[in-house]
């Protein structure tokens, strides 16, 4: 392989100039008023696969928003690598507690990030950790050095479930045919630490509701004599987990993947300090289900969390009220061998079962998806392994992730291939929060560090043969 990282340095300016262009349109896939911007953001996508080099590329419809699919195939006896990532972000609420505005990048240094952050929403997740790959390409293009043959599936409705993703594969089988799948949408331990991702938690979302009287009542002429639904809801909430943390759903650990304790050896490995973890988040003590530790309870153990509460009354002031409602979404992250559809129902059952008489229970599905986990032996894992050693000058931690990402183990039913999981972001680039950001440093290590992967696969699966 030629030289990225001189090529890198060289166009660093430019590429960190069309990133900021790109986060400035509010892609926001979860609100619907933002639908104009969503499309644009997917014509900005195409038209920078088809600078960076791609032969065909096309933006397509879905009954929601559009796929990008570019393609540069080169010779058809070299393996093929199809790229994922999306180009739609999380709404930036509360917008009050950003120290700038969201779609309106700026560069600013943090201690972990002395070279410089770009802070906007999109940053890491997953704008920033997509265009990667695009500008990983312009080199790989540009130079002469682009060993195999590269497709790119960019969408625009991850944050909020993939609902067309799958739509979408079915339907183009032969089209998106490959020999491993490269997603840059996850993390890594530390920049001094890389780390491979080879594990996603699996998702139940599910929404209840929580209705009492007919209408909101007064609370001091009602109050005592009727079932309060919020106070009902939270009652219900909290009996969820029991005094250790467990949850207490009949049947929902029943094919929960049990590690053995050399597994659980290895992972303890992994450099990890409580006491920074405590402090990077200002509590005094972490907390959760008894008997694991803080990176089992956030990778290899299934989770209940309630993400919002409402109902009653929250103006200014007080108002003395029984409201009718109460409402809250709540997402259950799961492990291998656990099925979605089948927690959703025993959740459904198990709800409403525990409603006392006096409110009635209604339990809305959102989406939901499977776990998934890469074999270390894979090829793809070795391709990576050797990349990040090129480029970091260390050997990287494989490392199971609690987030999700539902649509990668469709990807293995679908399309018969692994995914592998370059993930450049750090924990404290507060993805979905307030003040999101990508360090240009881990940016640019990124664009550097894949075309290894792609090199090193090319021989490794020559070498298969
Ligand atoms: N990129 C994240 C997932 C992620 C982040 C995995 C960091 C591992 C490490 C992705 O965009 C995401 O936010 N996924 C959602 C699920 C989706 C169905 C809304 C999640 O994990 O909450
Ligand atoms: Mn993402
Ligand atoms: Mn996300």
């Amino acid at each position: 392989m030629k030289d990225a990282k001189n090529y890198v340095d060289k166009h660093q300016e430019r590429f960190l100039n069309e990133l900021i262009d790109l986060l400035k349109i509010p892609s926001i896939s979860a609100d619907k008023s933002y639908r104009d911007d969503v499309f644009n953001t997917a014509d900005a996508v195409a038209e920078r696969l088809k600078e960076a080099g791609c032969d065909t590329v096309e933006v397509c419809e879905t009954p929601g928003y559009p796929i990008v699919y570019g393609e540069k195939l080169i010779d058809k006896n070299l393996p093929t690598i199809l790229v994922y990532g999306h180009y739609d972000v999380q709404p930036p609420d509360p917008l009050n507690l950003w120290d700038s505005a969201p779609f309106e990048p700026v560069i600013k240094k943090t201690d972990l990030h002395p070279e410089g952050a770009i802070f906007a929403r999109g940053a890491c997740d997953d704008k920033g950790q997509m265009y990667m790959h695009v500008k990983a390409l312009e080199y790989m293009t540009q130079n002469d050095d682009l060993p195999c043959n590269v497709k790119f599936m960019i969408e625009g409705e991850e944050e909020v479930g993939s609902e067309n993703l799958g739509w979408f594969i079915s339907r183009n089988q032969t089209k998106l045919a490959n020999d491993v799948i490269l997603i840059s949408d996850t993390g890594m331990i530390a920049k001094d630490t890389p780390s491979i991702t080879t594990g996603l938690r699996g998702l139940s979302y599910v929404e209840v509701e929580v209705t009492g009287p007919n209408r909101d009542l007064h609370s001091g002429l009602y109050g005592g004599a009727v079932a309060n639904p919020i106070n009902v809801l939270t009652k219900m909430i909290a009996s969820l987990h029991d005094e250790d943390n467990h949850i207490t759903i009949p049947g929902f650990y029943d094919d929960v993947e049990e590690l053995s304790s050399d597994e659980r050896n290895k992972m303890a490995e992994a450099p990890f300090s409580l006491e920074n973890y405590q402090k990077a988040l200002d509590i005094e003590s972490v907390y959760g289900e008894v008997g694991y530790t803080t990176n089992e309870r956030n990778s290899i153990r299934p989770t209940l969390d309630v993400n919002g509460i409402w109902g009653g009354y929250i103006g200014e002031g007080a108002k003395t009220v029984i409201a009718s409602k109460a409402f809250a979404k709540i997402s259950m992250r799961l492990v291998p061998d656990q099925d979605w559809k089948k927690i959703t129902d025993l959740f459904k059952t198990h709800f409403e079962s525990i409603a006392p008489k006096g409110v009635r229970v209604k339990v809305t599905p959102h989406h939901g998806g499977q776990a998934y986990v890469t074999p270390i032996d894979h090829i793809g894992y070795k391709a990576a392994e050797k990349a990040y050693e090129k480029t970091f000058g260390k050997t990287p931690i494989p490392q199971r992730s609690g987030g999700s990402i539902p649509i990668v183990s469709l990807f293995e039913k679908e399309l018969n291939s692994k995914t592998i999981l370059m993930g450049f972001g750090l924990d404290s680039d507060a993805i979905h929060s307030p003040n999101e950001h990508f360090g240009i440093w881990n940016f640019l290590k990124g664009i550097e560090t894949i075309p290894h992967f792609y090199h090193e696969f090319t021989k490794l699966k020559s070498e298969e043969k």
